[in-house]
């Protein structure tokens, strides 16, 4: 019961902001040069005309992300760009940002990513979305990709050891 209201809460949502971005059927409102820098976030899942964005994340010698939160919109062209802001050489301290498929078991994969060293721990397999190399103190790295579908997904440094405390969430909206 509690879906079916949502779901025509949204409904009723996205037929309003189809209605107001379309200013050109509509000519009460204000100049279109005003009008729309206000509607460009409401319409931009529909218009495709996402902004890229850029995210910044960073990794220490003691096994921490700065943030466990990063948030985009699906669809959007996404650059993740990793620091790592401690000292220790990669072979001891290596940190790498690897965004996993809804639904991935986060420990199966990170024990699978153990025997991928050549790889720089991305075994082989589908689960991951996106990943950056792994980097050493002082370095960084970014990668491209695009959002997937709304949803909160996992992220994960795979360096054998530091899933567990390197994880974050990533939200699309
Ligand atoms: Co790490």
């Amino acid at each position: 019961m509690k879906n079916i209201l949502l779901l025509g809460f949204i409904a009723f949502t996205v037929f309003s902001c189809g209605g107001g971005a379309s200013s050109s059927s509509t000519t009460t409102s204000a100049p279109s040069t005003d009008a729309a820098p206000d509607t460009e976030q409401e319409s931009a899942t529909e218009s495709s005309e996402l902004e890229p964005i850029t995210l910044e994340i960073s990794g220490n010698d003691q096994l921490q992300f700065n943030k466990s939160v990063l948030s985009a919109t699906a669809g959007q062209e996404v650059t993740l760009v990793l620091t790592h802001s401690g000292k220790m050489a990669k072979a001891v301290m290596g940190h790498n940002w690897v965004l996993l498929k809804q639904g991935t078991d986060i420990t199966m994969f990170a024990t699978k990513a153990i025997s991928a060293a050549e790889n720089e721990y991305i075994p082989e397999g589908d689960e991951a979305i996106a990943y950056t190399s792994l980097i050493g103190g002082g370095e960084s790295t970014s990668v491209t990709f695009t959002a997937p579908a709304a949803g909160t997904y996992d992220f994960i440094c795979t360096f054998p050891g530091h899933y567990a405390a390197m994880k974050g969430r990533f939200v699309v909206k």
